[in-house]
């Protein structure tokens, strides 16, 4: 079947060349679209993969299965101890791969140095609104400025360039898009809109009530001249525009009303050491055990293979019998 070809194929002749591991499924911040009030059963630390194991399934990963690009991702990644160490770590690989991380950008006005210099390229941050009281309402913890410092500490350390994530929320914050873009504009940083997606743990997502692409849109032409970006968009998962003749950008990432998944180039890792072929799969390889279990470099990397050749070839999130994911977006990595 696959052992023919190194890389992680799958049966749709896809490729994934890009790896989300997840650190840590706890975060500091309740965004009210991912995790409730009360936060979640974490996983129990002896289930999450140390540093050691993290770092092994990641060299396997660069080194025989043809991953070119490693992205750290939560919960909040900048919650686990040993971030910088891993960081390190993977950018001593040899081919090296590109090094990003995705953040609430709590704790990165002090981490962003120290990041860099381990190897890390870029960062995402996440931010749904300007306005503090907005923040606290929607993340639950007064905590805006210091993902404002964050932000400054990545632009500052060269963690560039620095890409916002944000996500709009119907009668919360879906006036906001063109305050956020002229946030972006006036810092430097790169604007992604998400479209939210069926991956609350609260099961609280409903289509109708979704911010689609075509309204955040229909939002930034208000104020701003978007036209379409020339630029290769390849496996990215945003649709890009030239804001007011460029060279500045902005995003817009549709995962469910213009869904990408036919250029999908992922493969994710649980920071309990699972391998998902997709976001919403409902089905995860097991790669704890046989780490544990004492198995060779090259059977992991068949397992590995294996896991990705069955990825779906799409989500199927608009089929009636579409069913969310057991695990929440914070237990996977965006
Ligand atoms: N839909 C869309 N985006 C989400 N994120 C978290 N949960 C969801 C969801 N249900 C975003 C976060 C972060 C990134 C990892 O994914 O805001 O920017
Ligand atoms: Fe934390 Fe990210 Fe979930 Fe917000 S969206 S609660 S920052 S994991």
């Amino acid at each position: 079947m696959t052992s023919a070809h190194p890389g992680l194929i799958d049966r749709y002749g896809r490729r994934a060349v890009d790896l989300r591991v997840s650190l840590t499924d706890r975060c500091n911040l309740r965004c009210s679209y991912c995790m409730p009030p009360e936060g979640l059963p974490w996983l129990p630390k002896a289930e999450i993969l140390t540093d050691g194991e993290v770092l092994r399934l990641i060299t396997i990963a660069v080194t025989r299965l043809g991953v070119e690009e490693v992205r750290f991702t939560g919960g909040e990644p900048l919650l686990r101890p040993g971030i910088v160490d891993i960081v390190a770590g993977s950018a001593a690989l040899s081919p090296r791969p590109r090094l990003s991380i995705t953040t609430n950008g709590i704790g990165l006005a002090r981490l962003a140095v120290p990041l860099r210099d381990a190897g890390l390229d870029r960062v995402n941050v996440s931010l749904d609104t300007i306005d503090p009281e907005r923040f606290a309402a929607i993340a639950l913890r007064r905590r805006f400025q210091d993902v404002i410092d964050g932000l400054s500490g990545a632009a500052a350390a060269g963690l560039t360039p620095v890409k916002l994530n944000a996500v709009l929320l119907r009668d919360v914050n879906d006036d906001e898009a063109p305050a956020l873009l002229r946030f972006a504009l006036k810092h430097g940083y790169e604007l992604r809109f998400i479209e939210q997606m069926p991956l609350d743990a609260q099961h609280g997502w409903s289509r109708d009530r979704m911010v689609t692409a075509d309204e955040i849109l229909a939002s930034l032409t208000t104020e701003f001249d978007l036209t379409p970006d020339p630029a290769e968009r390849g496996g990215a998962p945003a649709e890009t525009w030239l804001v007011d003749g460029g060279p500045a950008k902005v995003g817009v990432i549709a995962s469910v009303t213009r869904p990408f998944c036919g250029d999908c180039d992922r493969t994710r890792l649980t920071a309990d050491g699972q391998v998902r072929n997709c976001l919403f799969a409902r089905g995860e390889t097991d790669l704890r055990g046989l780490l544990r279990g004492g198995a060779g470099d090259e059977e992991i990397a068949q397992r590995w293979r294996e896991a990705m050749w069955g990825k779906m070839p799409g989500h199927g999130i608009d089929n009636p019998r579409f069913l969310q994911p057991t695990r929440p977006m914070s237990a996977i990595g965006g």
